[in-house]
Parts: C-alpha cells; structure tokens; sequence
C-alpha cells in the first residue's frame, strides 16, 4: 500500500513508518516539523533503506493537504499529526482544538475530495471516564476530563458521524496507552521539544544528568507501592499494530481498538526497571498528586489480539534499554 503518515516524523509517525517500510508498503510523511526534528526522514531511510518521500506541510492549510492527497496516489492515511501535552491543553484549549479537529477535518475533507477512504487514527486511552475501572475495554465508559483527551473524544465522535453518513469510509480508531522505548538502533525516539511530558523519556533525561530528578507524583494512591500504575508498550509493538490495523481496515465500517499490554507497571517500577537494565542511578522526588491523574490505566487489549492478531513482543527492560540507546544518541 502506497500510505500517507500525517506526523510521520513524530515518535509515533516514524516509528511506524519505519514498520510499514520494512513490510514492503510505501510511505509518504507529512508534517510540519512543530514537534520534530527535519532530520527524522533521513534517519528512518537509514534504518530502513526504503525510499520515502517526505512533504512539509500544515495541517492548518487545506492546500497543502490538497497537493500532497491530490499528486501522491495515495491508499491509505495514518493521522498521527497533532498536538499531545495535557497541561500545555489546559493552558491553551484553543490552541489544542484547533490544530487536532481542524486539522482532523480539513485532512477529511481532502481525502473525500480526492477518493481516499481509508484512516488509521490515533487515539488515546485519556477519552476513557474516571469512574471507569481498568483493564479498559473499548466499550468502557468515554468522557475525558481535560482539553487535549476532548479533542480526542470529539475526534472520535467527528468520525463516528462521518461513517454513519457516508458509509464507504474505513476507519480504524486506535487508543494508545503508553507508548514507551525507540528503534532498537537508537537512531530514532521519542524527542519533544523542552522538558517531557512524559515519564520514560524524563527518566532518560535524568539518567542523562541533563534534568536533576524525576518527579513522582504522589504516593499515596492506593496501589502496592503507592505510586501511580500505567500500561507501557513497546513503541515498535504500537508501530506493528498500526500495520495490523491497516491489514484490516480494508472493509468499509468503524472499528475502535485499545494497544496495550495489558500490564500494569507502576512509576516506581518503571524507574527501578531503567536502572536495572542500564546499570544506572535514577535519582527521584516524591511530589503533590497531580489534579486529574488516575491511580491505575491499563487496558484489555483482548479485541486487538483477536481481531488483529496484535501481540506486544518486548519486554519493559527492551523498552528502558532502547530509550537508553536513543537517549545517548540524542546527547551525541
Ligand atoms: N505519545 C503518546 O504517549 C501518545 C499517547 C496517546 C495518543 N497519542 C497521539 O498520537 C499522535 C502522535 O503522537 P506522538 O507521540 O508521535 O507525538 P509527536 O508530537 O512526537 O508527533 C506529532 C507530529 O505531528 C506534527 N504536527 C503537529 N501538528 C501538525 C500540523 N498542524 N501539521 C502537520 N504536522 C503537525 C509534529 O511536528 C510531530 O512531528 C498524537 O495525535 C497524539 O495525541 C500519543
């Protein structure tokens, strides 16, 4: 399949470029590089030795998206591209809502002028409702509680209505939980601009010297250890379920999988995993909850497994030591 990956120099964009690549598909990334580095492309060609052809483009501009669906003869889209970072939702909703529905709807509309039908879409474990209970199943209760899992949710509702409308539309929305690792070489990862929002790479960036400890948000929650539990996946598991789903999406329909493990992990647990597989020193503080965190996300990926065929292969120690061998390469 010859697919287009909206954010496909992001984490999850390359890595799953550098999947479809490797199972023979042809790819096409799209981004405008507001969260990721112009030289992503050159190095997934480098893992890969496939050709890939890369457009820099705006979401926010129609015309863009226009040219790359219109001369690129494209089967399939990825939309990957969009903004992620909770609290900087909190900050800025409008920033959030305008840039992950806008530039979800202006994509819509570019594909339905141009006869491709067929979207994968990132979605995100945070639409799931507080009062639920993990495991998660797809069918749990939604209703995120901030800006950035709404736009989610709306995201979802948008090509919900979309399917009901038009019913030639594929569409497979998948709810990532916590992608987590790199490439095994190293030459790709998780890279956000500034200070992580998220844990692992944090972790990596203390094991680094580059930041002094990692924050622990509470441990008091009524877990074992006291501290929050999440479901990692290795991110080239989540990349391969974005190729399962791609496999299936050829019927046309809406269908919602969660990519996971299944397995929860605590933050203390994470930490000590990194240490173990790197032989380092993480040191850590124990800090104020924070609003709006939950005690325990992880889901039932049992849909995924049957449906997809989807089977996560690395362990948590893989993906500590591939965030490691990233983290080093980054530092240079
Ligand atoms: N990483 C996670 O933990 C996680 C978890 C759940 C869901 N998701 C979702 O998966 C998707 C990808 O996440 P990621 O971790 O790869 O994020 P990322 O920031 O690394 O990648 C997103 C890419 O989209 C690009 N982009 C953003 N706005 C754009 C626009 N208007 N036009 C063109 N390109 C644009 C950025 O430059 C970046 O390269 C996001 O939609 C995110 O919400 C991520």
């Amino acid at each position: 399949m010859r697919v287009l990956i909206t954010g496909g120099a992001g984490y999850i964009g390359s890595h799953t470029a550098v999947e479809l690549l490797s199972e023979g598909h042809e790819v096409i990334i799209f981004d405008n590089y507001s969260n990721s580095s112009t030289t992503v492309p050159e190095r997934i060609a480098r893992i890969t030795g496939g050709p890939l052809t890369c457009f820099r483009g705006d979401l926010l501009r129609p015309s863009d998206l226009d040219l790359v669906i219109r001369d690129q003869g494209i089967d399939a889209v990825i939309h990957c591209a969009g903004f992620k970072a909770v609290a900087e939702s909190v900050e800025d909703p409008l920033m959030y809502y305008r840039n992950n529905l806008t530039g979800l709807i202006n994509l819509l509309d570019a594909m339905a002028e141009h006869d491709v039908r067929n979207l994968v879409f990132s979605s995100s474990a945070t639409v799931y409702h507080a009062s639920g209970e993990s495991p998660y199943q797809e069918d749990s209760l939604v209703g995120a509680n901030n800006p950035y899992g709404r736009t989610k949710e709306m995201s979802e509702r948008v090509l919900a209505d979309l399917v009901a409308s038009d019913p030639t539309w594929a569409v497979t929305i998948l709810r990532y939980f916590n992608p987590i690792g790199a490439h095994p070489s190293g030459l790709i990862g998780d890279d956000p601009e500034g200070i992580p929002a998220n844990l692992l790479p944090y972790v990596a960036r203390v094991a680094a010297g580059e930041l002094p400890a990692v924050q622990i948000y509470g441990d008091d929650y009524d877990t074992p250890d006291g501290t929050g539990i999440r479901d990692y996946i290795h991110i080239m598991d989540l990349a391969r379920g974005h190729v399962l789903a791609l496999l299936e999406n050829r019927e046309p329909g809406m269908r919602v999988y969660n990519l996971g493990t299944g397995r929860g992990t605590s933050v203390k647990e994470l930490i000590a995993a990194f240490e173990a597989a790197n032989g380092c020193v993480v040191p850590s503080v124990v800090t104020a909850r924070r609003p709006g965190d939950l005690p325990v996300v992880y889901a039932d990926p049992t849909l995924a497994r049957q449906e997809l065929g989807f089977t996560p292969r690395y362990s948590l120690e893989e993906m500590c030591a591939h965030a490691w061998a990233w983290q080093r390469l980054r530092q240079g």
